[in-house]
């Protein structure tokens, strides 16, 4: 009797208001999609337009690095998504890190960083690659000597920060406020998001059912930026082993070989793809999903093959491209000698 109250009383709705539950469906599910407005700043690190411009002064900076020659854009770099177009990248010592290179679009919103969270904050992060001797091997204390022979920096950073002027510490909160700038611009999707209905392709419209749907793809790429900031195995073949999560979580069995779920946003600029870099193209993302994912005991349960057919693996595509945000020239800072 109940039920059948209920599938009255959903029948008069179609007729009274025809379209309304679908239309309502993908309403809010695009809703989920919506960009944020705004930056949100920590209390520790301020926004000012000041800070940014020194900050990017300091990522751009090869003084940095302990010979002279590495910048953050070196494995950075804004004309490949912030990230670079190699398997991984090759720092101080000549020789391929261990790692990929992941996208810094949008860092204001992840956390923890690294491909396996051991860092926080991008304050303490930036320590990493500044120090580390297989990365830049610098050393803090030579860095802020060479930045004091500059009248320009001395006078920069006493603006900023008239008590403590040059510091590590300073240093590391300008490059982390800059970097928090960094945003992946608007994209056919988001004007899609917002309303534009002919911004995007039917096909790409399509993709984004199939990416929310049958692909399962949203359980782990959620919301605007497309990462639930969590780690997962998603079964790829191992070359090299990378314990991955499993070093800060030992006693967590889905740890094993799980990393970071990445940004999906400006993908067509950022291949290869993966922690390992180890897939060359969309096109072999996708298959992997298809048909490559490896089930082992660290397997995310999330995750299974998904038998998409070639219009469905074409209209998925079409969906990962509208991500792609148009045309952003980066202007790069001149730096004081
Ligand atoms: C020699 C290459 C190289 C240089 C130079 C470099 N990085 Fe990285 N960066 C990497 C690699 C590789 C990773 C991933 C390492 C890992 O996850 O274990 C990474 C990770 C990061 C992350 C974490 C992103 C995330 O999604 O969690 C941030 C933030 C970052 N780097 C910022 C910087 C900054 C700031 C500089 C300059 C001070 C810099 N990097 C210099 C190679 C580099
Ligand atoms: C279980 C969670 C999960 C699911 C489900 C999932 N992904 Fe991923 N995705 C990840 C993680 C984690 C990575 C990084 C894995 C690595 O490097 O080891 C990743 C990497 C990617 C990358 C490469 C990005 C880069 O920066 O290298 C793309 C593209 C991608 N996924 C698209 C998809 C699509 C399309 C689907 C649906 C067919 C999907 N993902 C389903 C978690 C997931």
């Amino acid at each position: 009797m109940r039920n059948c109250f209920k599938l009255i009383l959903v029948f008069s709705l179609l007729v009274v208001f025809p379209g309304v539950i679908s239309a309502g469906d993908g309403t809010s599910l695009k809703r989920q999609y919506k960009r944020p407005l705004e930056i949100k700043f920590p209390r520790t690190a301020r926004y000012s337009p000041q800070l940014v411009t020194l900050g990017k002064m300091l990522f751009f900076d090869t003084r940095l690095s302990g010979k002279n020659n590495l910048n953050c854009a070196s494995c950075h770099n804004p004309s490949f998504g912030y990230e670079v177009p190699v398997k991984t990248p090759i720092g101080a010592t000549l020789t391929p890190l261990q790692r990929q290179a992941p996208s810094l679009l949008n860092m204001a919103w992840v956390s923890p960083l690294f491909w396996d969270g051991r860092a926080d904050t991008l304050e303490e992060q930036a320590v990493g690659p500044i120090s580390h001797p297989d990365e830049m091997d610098g050393n803090f204390n030579i860095i802020v000597k060479r930045l004091k022979r500059s009248a320009e920096y001395r006078k920069f950073f006493r603006y900023l920060f008239p008590k403590t002027g040059i510091t590590r510490e300073n240093l590391l909160k300008a490059i982390a406020t800059y970097e928090r700038t960094i945003v992946a611009g608007w994209a056919p999707f988001d004007k899609w998001i917002d309303g534009d209905d002919t911004a995007i392709s039917n096909s790409a419209k399509r993709g984004f059912v199939i990416f929310n749907g049958v692909g399962k793809c949203a359980s782990c790429h959620q919301g605007w930026n497309f990462t639930d900031n969590q780690f997962h195995d998603i079964g790829l073949p191992i070359k090299k082993v990378d314990l991955g999560r499993a070093v800060q979580e030992p006693d967590n069995p889905f740890a094993k070989y799980a990393f970071k779920t990445p940004t999906l946003r400006n993908l067509t600029h950022r291949a290869p793809f993966m922690h390992d870099g180890s897939l060359r193209s969309l096109e072999e993302v996708v298959d992997h999903y298809i048909h490559g994912v490896i089930k082992r005991s660290s397997t995310s349960p999330k995750i299974r093959n998904v038998p998409l057919t070639a219009s469905q693996k074409a209209d998925l595509l079409a969906f990962l491209k509208s991500l792609t945000a148009e045309r952003q020239d980066v202007s790069m800072p001149i730096l004081p000698n």
